[in-house]
């Protein structure tokens, strides 16, 4: 252990029961953008922390040529630029002396070989039991090579009590559609069991996300109210205030559908929506996850207009600079019509939520960093405080602000001083930050600890992708039929396309305010 020990107070309740297990991290990818600004990062901070297992070691794997010593100083580089507690000098060479490199290509058998002999020195000299944990931290395309030759090397056993572990992490994207989702899956199938598979998404890790549970099943004042008979209609936004940056190659061919409804905001939507887990154990809590998925209505072709809108961002502002639209920037066409924005409103047919919308939107280049979740109460009967049409009650919110500014805060009416009974909404507010007075912990710390410790609970299983593709893919299948040649535009730093303030109006909602 190295450092302090301050833990966030909710994430230490939910460790209690999870210990990491000694073991060597190998990361293929090791020395791409992911790997310096989150993963090496993250295992600095939890070594900080002394979350780590006692016995641990890290080998980065890639194909730049570099020694230890060189990935040690590429670490160091991102940890520097991008952790969340300061690089402490005194405690880095007890932290650099668990990393290790390795480079070659994926494709290459011998790599693999390479990676064995490596293990086999590491682990002895780390005092590790042979349990490894694979993180594929790289393209799409290379999974299946990756895999297949971790298993045909001997790198992973199977999965059997008693025995060391492997375990392998997949990043997404898992797939570009439900077919290509279930060759990934299958690949992953034939070569590993799926209780070694972890599918990461890392808007599970994020405190505020995993809060949701707490809040819903930690206090019993929500519970009663959590249904069509009192609430209106949900809303979750999930806006960026960048671009698409540099990574036009992937997110030209993805769109704001594939890249983040099919599975942050759909697994938002899971932990909101599902029925009371009767334990917090993964395969209970993924079953609940996988029954709010199950029972989305499909968007069909006839709906597709009053439920989706699709923009892109055209010129505008961002930091009070110009900045070009999307089909001007590097790596995209001029042609292209891949939405940087999409908004929907979706319908969970159960009998909790039997017609309450769920309104999502999503987007790039909008006015500020925010996601939240609303959830909106109905409003009071139309007497006493509420009789008068002109001037109607706001409704009561409780609004999960996701990031940045991470917190809870319930809007309610109160009676304005004075002889006179005016109401004025009022926001019962909590912020982790001025309560818990630390950082929030990364989603990739929480969850890199967990696969160490087995806990497959915030990881998602083959059929919630599977599911959500199916879901998406109506919406994918219409529009790909439409024809069309050009998207709506909204302005670069505002809060989206006219269209989306339509689709919501036409149902006498509103967008909020963030
Ligand atoms: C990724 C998407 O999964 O999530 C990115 O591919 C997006 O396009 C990112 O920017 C958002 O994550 P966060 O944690 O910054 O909200």
């Amino acid at each position: 252990m190295i450092g302090s020990t301050t833990v966030n107070p909710l994430l230490a309740g939910l460790l209690e029961e999870q210990v990491a297990q000694p073991c060597t991290l190998v990361i293929f990818g090791g020395g791409g953008d992911l790997s310096k600004r989150k993963l090496l990062p993250a295992m600095y901070n939890q070594a900080l922390e002394g979350a780590l297992p006692a016995n641990f070691a890290l080998l980065g794997v890639a194909s730049q040529p570099m020694d230890d010593a060189g990935y040690r100083a590429f670490a160091r580089e991102g940890i520097e630029a991008y952790s969340r507690r300061p690089l402490d000098e005194q405690h880095w060479p007890d932290f650099e002396h668990l990393l290790h490199y390795e480079s070659g290509s994926f494709e290459d058998p011998q790599t693999y070989v390479r990676i064995k002999q490596r293990l086999q020195q590491i682990e002895p000299e780390f005092g590790i039991p042979g349990n490894r944990v694979f993180y594929l931290a790289i393209p799409p395309a290379l999974i299946e090579t990756c895999v297949r030759n971790l298993n045909e090397a001997g790198l992973v056993y199977p999965a059997a009590p008693g025995s060391p572990f492997s375990r392998v992490i997949v990043e997404k994207p898992i797939g570009h559609d439900l077919q290509s989702a279930k060759q990934v899956n299958d690949v992953l199938g034939r070569n590993l069991d799926e209780s070694q598979i972890y599918r990461i998404d890392h808007y599970l890790g994020k405190e505020t996300v995993q809060n949701i549970l707490v809040m819903r099943f930690g206090n019993s004042i929500f519970e009663p109210l959590w249904n069509h008979n009192h609430i209106d209609h949900v809303q979750i936004t999930v806006a960026e205030a960048e671009g698409v940056g540099t990574r036009a190659g992937y997110y030209d061919h993805a769109g704001a559908l594939r890249d983040m409804v099919q599975n942050h905001i759909l697994q938002l939507l899971t932990l909101i929506a599902m029925e009371p887990p009767w334990a917090m154990r993964a395969d209970v809590i993924r079953d609940h996850r996988q029954d709010v998925l199950n029972c989305l209505r499909p968007i069909t072709p006839d709906k597709i207009d009053q439920h989706v809108v699709r923009a892109q961002y055209g010129p505008g502002y961002h930091e009070g600079f110009d900045v070009p639209g999307y089909r001007r920037e590097e790596g995209v066409g001029p042609e292209s019509i891949t939405e940087t924005y999409v908004a929907l409103k979706v319908f969970i047919d159960n009998w909790r939520w039997a017609g309450v919308p769920f309104y999502i939107r999503t987007g790039k280049r909008m006015t500020k960093r925010a996601s939240e979740i609303a959830v909106h109460f109905k409003s009071t009967p139309p007497i006493l405080f509420n009789a008068d049409p002109n001037h109607p009650l706001e409704q009561n919110v409780l609004a999960l602000s996701i990031q940045p500014n991470e917190g809870l805060s319930l809007r309610i009416a109160t009676k304005l001083p004075g002889p006179k009974v005016r109401i004025f909404p009022v926001k019962m507010d909590f912020r982790y930050g001025s309560t818990f007075g630390d950082q929030s912990p990364e989603a990739y710390e929480r969850l890199m600890l967990d696969v160490m410790a087995g806990d497959a609970t915030l990881f998602m299983r083959r059929d919630a992708v599977e599911r959500s593709w199916m879901f998406i893919e109506d919406i994918l299948d219409a529009w790909q039929s439409s024809g069309v040649r050009w998207l709506p535009e909204y302005t670069a730093g505002t809060w989206g396309p006219v269209e989306a303030e339509r689709m919501i109006e036409a149902d006498d909602h509103r967008w909020r305010l963030l």
